[in-house]
């Protein structure tokens, strides 16, 4: 190693030797799982994908997204596991330490600083649609939707967005309660946040699907979603479906790797990301159908974007007995849900710079929370004062920073792992790391990384760029 070239403190060292972290462990292996599914299952879920599966027009984007969960998510998940296990340090330094093992350049290291402002970037909206939520967690438990139908529920909606100044104030709620959480450090808090929340999540989520069905609408968003027309299409669709798929998985911008740096060493990956992604899978399909079954129930438009979860489930329990109870508690484990998620997309930048410059983990937590912050102001002004300002094809500041990380950042970042770790990192220290000793899981798994995963990625690209450039080149072509 070049001197200088990794900046370890003794600290960092003798954690190494320990096999422990510095900045703490999961207390379980099951803690690590739970963790994970947190960060996976957010608004991703239950807000991002019914939206997003709305606008590009239902089965064929369902589809895209399925294959690249199975054929991308499951080989790069447990690449990023990996790195953070053997690594034990934040994205950056565990890259460095694997790439200096490995005898390769440390400008792999790269990845690991995308995810650090790839969190941040993603945090500044994510935040900001959180706060929303929490809104709504009040406006519900109230009872304001009793009785509303949608054009009520519209009204309500454009009015708040509609006003920076109460945006604002619960972004700005929303980031306070997660940088304090994070300044605490994730062990306690988080672990016992997780533990209450996601049972009662799935509970609700049910209730949802429950009502959907007694609308009547849920053939219609049975029908929505699996029928794989690919006729639907857009340009953007594939880059949209695969790009989510990383979004919901929390996979491509570290915040998994920086978990997996704390998992304990007895854990056994494979079946953690088999939970992981079969899980987040799950509560994203279970909340696809039960908002589309309000939607086609009402006869709503599926296409009207960000605000769909916010214009179709207050419908529901404004209808529903007990409906602001329910409704309440609802929206409270969607915002538990995004809180748990919020957590993780800072860990990883937190974990670089209170190593980087070995100090404190609360200034460190103080002075990103405030960047972020800042930076979240301007998806606060999109849905109002900067509403009309949009950037290109139509994309204001807020879309800016959902499409430019999701379309972009996260797949970029999840092709450099899939083929660091398939070509550069000695395969054999890979496969103890996963534990792969049957040799049939071992071919299947270095085939998708090696192939599959980078493979699939390249294609999506390629094929958005061949619709979006080369086609409107050639000649004979409206
Ligand atoms: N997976 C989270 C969700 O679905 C969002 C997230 C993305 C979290 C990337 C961490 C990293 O809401």
């Amino acid at each position: 190693m070049a001197p200088g070239e990794l900046k370890l403190s003794e600290n960092n060292v003798t954690t190494n030797v320990n096999d422990r972290s510095q900045h703490g462990m999961w207390s379980s292996r099951l803690f690590f799982v739970l963790a994970a599914v947190g960060s996976a299952v957010g608004l991703g879920n239950i807000w991002k994908f019914p939206y997003m599966m709305g606008e590009q027009g239902g089965g064929a984007f369902f589809l895209i997204y399925l294959f690249c969960i199975a054929l991308i998510g499951f080989p790069v998940m447990a690449a990023e596991i990996m790195i953070g296990r053997e690594g034990r340090m934040s994205p950056v330094n565990s890259v460095l330490k694997l790439a200096r093992e490995s005898n390769r350049s440390k400008n792999w290291a790269f990845m690991g600083w995308t995810g650090v402002f790839g969190g941040i970037l993603i945090l500044s909206f994510y935040a900001v649609v959180a706060g929303w939520i929490m809104f709504y967690i009040w406006r519900l438990f109230s009872g304001e939707f009793n009785g509303a139908d949608a054009a009520d529920v519209e009204f309500k909606w454009k009015t708040f967005v509609g006003n920076p100044w109460s945006v604002f104030a619960w972004f700005t709620a929303f980031m306070a309660v997660t940088i304090f959480f994070v300044a605490r450090g994730v062990n306690k808090g988080l672990e016992l946040a997780i533990r209450i929340c996601m049972p009662l999540l799935f509970v609700l989520l049910i209730v949802m699907l429950v009502y959907g069905l007694t609308q009547g609408g849920l053939m219609d968003a049975v029908r929505f979603m699996f029928d794989f027309d690919f006729s639907k299409m857009k340009w953007d669709t594939p880059v949209a479906a695969m790009g989510h798929a990383f979004f919901t998985l929390s996979i491509g911008m570290g915040a998994i790797m920086a978990y997996g740096a704390y998992m304990p060493r007895e854990g056994s990956v494979k079946s953690a990301v088999g939970i992981i992604v079969v899980i987040d899978t799950l509560v994203a399909i279970l909340a696809g159908l039960a908002l589309f079954s309000i939607v086609f129930a009402l006869k709503l438009d599926p296409a009207v974007g960000t605000s769909l979860l916010f214009k179709t489930a207050p419908v529901a329990f404004g209808n529903l007995p007990l409906g602001a109870l329910f409704g309440g508690l609802f929206f409270l484990f969607v915002g538990f849900a995004a809180f748990t998620s919020a957590i993780s997309l800072t860990e990883p930048a937190i974990a670089y710079f209170v190593e980087r410059f070995n100090t404190n983990r609360v200034v460190v937590a103080l002075v990103i929370g405030v960047a972020t912050w800042l930076l979240g102001i301007l998806s606060v002004l999109s849905s109002n004062v900067l509403g009309e300002f949009t950037l290109f094809l139509n994309w204001t500041f807020m879309d800016f920073f959902d499409k430019f990380t999701t379309y972009l950042v996260l797949p970029i970042v999840g092709l450099v792992i899939s083929i660091f770790v398939g070509w550069f990192v000695p395969w054999e220290r890979v496969r103890k790391a996963l534990d792969l000793s049957s040799t049939v899981a071992w071919i299947v798994w270095i085939v998708c990384i090696r192939f599959v995963a980078p493979l699939a990625i390249l294609t999506v690209f390629f094929f958005t760029i061949y619709v979006e450039v080369i086609l409107p080149l050639l000649p004979n072509q409206q």
